[in-house]
């Protein structure tokens, strides 16, 4: 646990401060802090905020792009048949590096938390042991959160015993996938069962929820019906929804109330599904992303996932949640200044409520957890997707990297930019 000052932050919708950390904490906000014999930060006016916050991602399949081969087609199900066709292949050794250079990637882009999913079709359970494995070793720098997820089908793949195993060995959450059991009904007694494990381990559940173009995949309305019954409120989030896209105008009328009488939280996975869905359309072709702005406006917490990088289902990727904010501002129209920001809580603040994170946040009081951006607020943050100067956990830094500044040399005369929005 350190001691650091950190002098001239430019703190969101704030004017600027120093902020002093004692023992790992946040100790004092002020707009001028002098303490001497402590590791002093000058931020230069720079914006400093808590760190991302990824809330879906899947460490297990993640940097193994083009294992076997690469998905040709670019859709959910072949990338769900590829993963199959990896999976007998996946040793603990092989996933553990990839996992891990993950996690340094995610570190050097300033995100702290993540929510991994890990696939527990496995009778042998090699990739949770792996994951577990990882989230001890990474425990002091990222908060790392396992879901239990049966990729195919806790009841197509008879996969509850595993599942249920994974939760015993201390994977943390309750994960499900009922548009891809074999049908309707089946997805909906999947939720059931997969529900009632989670209330009686009083753990939270967060399903791949209608990751479908088809506007009847309507499991979100199961999910929220078992949430009520069990009193699971507040503990459950739907991943994906992104059947809420396509579906009737009347019945999604009905459906954002129930969601919100339920507490149900939703993470869209923007980069994801801009490239998966709408793969069956000619033209016009459906972006496929879930009702983020009417989800906010219902009252709902919205938060924005990676998802994926360079594995099965998607080729590309840093582990860069503000790439992820860039793409759901777009794909979402949320051009609005308020909606920009929210944008911003959906990679932060909102994601950390999903997780449970304790003392998250930039308040006296909160874990000293923070990162420093080449940038002044919120929008800029998202618009340069700029460097981390510095990530700091617990007070101690724990990753830096030198500004950017581009050298222009315009008929004969020098200058610098370095990108940054200043209003004359
Ligand atoms: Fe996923």
């Amino acid at each position: 646990m350190s001691n650091l000052l950190i002098k001239n932050a430019q703190l969101r919708n704030q004017s600027k401060n120093d902020i002093l950390v004692q023992n790992g904490i946040i100790a004092e906000i002020a707009p001028r802090i002098e303490k001497s014999e402590i590791k002093v930060i000058d931020a230069t006016n720079h914006f400093v905020c808590p760190p991302f916050v990824d809330s879906h991602f899947h460490l297990d399949a993640t940097l193994s792009y083009g294992l076997p081969r690469v998905n040709e087609s670019g859709t959910l199900l072949e990338g769900i048949k590829l993963w199959g066709e990896l999976k007998p292949q996946l040793t603990t050794d092989a996933l553990k590096t990839r996992a891990r250079d993950l996690c340094r990637w995610a570190i050097a882009r300033g995100t702290l938390a993540i929510r991994s999913h890990v696939d527990v079709s496995d009778p042998n359970l090699i990739a949770v042991e792996a994951m577990l494995d990882i989230k001890e070793e990474v425990k002091e720098w990222i908060d790392l959160q396992l879901v239990a997820f049966p990729q195919d089908g806790v009841l197509r793949a008879n996969s509850i015993s595993n599942l249920s195993r994974a939760l015993d060995m201390g994977v943390d959450v309750v994960g499900g996938i009922p548009h891809f059991e074999r049908t309707m009904s089946d997805g909906a007694q999947s939720i059931k069962i997969l529900c009632e494990m989670a209330e009686k381990r009083s753990l939270r559940v967060d399903m791949h929820c209608d990751e479908s173009d088809d506007p009847m995949s309507r499991h979100i309305e199961t999910l929220c019906h078992e949430t009520l019954r069990l009193g699971l409120n507040g503990r459950v989030a739907g991943s994906h929804l992104t059947s809420m896209h396509s579906m009737d105008n009347y019945f999604v009328s009905k459906l954002l109330p129930l969601m919100h009488e339920s507490n149900i939280s939703v993470i869209a996975n923007p980069l994801i599904n801009i490239t998966l869905q709408g793969r069956h359309d000619t033209y016009p072709k459906r972006r496929g992303m879930t009702r983020v702005p009417e989800q906010m406006n219902a009252g709902l917490n919205v938060a924005f996932g990676h998802d994926c990088v360079m594995d099965p289902w998607y080729p590309l990727g840093s582990h860069d949640m503000l790439d992820v904010a860039h793409m759901a501002l777009h794909v979402a129209q949320m051009t609005g200044q308020n909606e920009m920001e929210s944008c911003f809580d959906a990679v932060t603040t909102n994601p950390a409520k999903i997780l449970g994170l304790e003392n998250y946040g930039l308040e006296k009081g909160c874990k000293a957890d923070l990162i420093i951006l080449q940038c002044c607020n919120a929008i800029e943050a998202i618009r340069l997707r700029p460097p981390r100067l510095f990530v700091i956990k617990s007070g101690k830094i724990i990753c830096s990297t030198d500004p950017v500044n581009y050298e222009l040399n315009l008929s004969g005369e020098k200058s610098r930019t370095d990108l940054i929005f200043r209003r004359n």
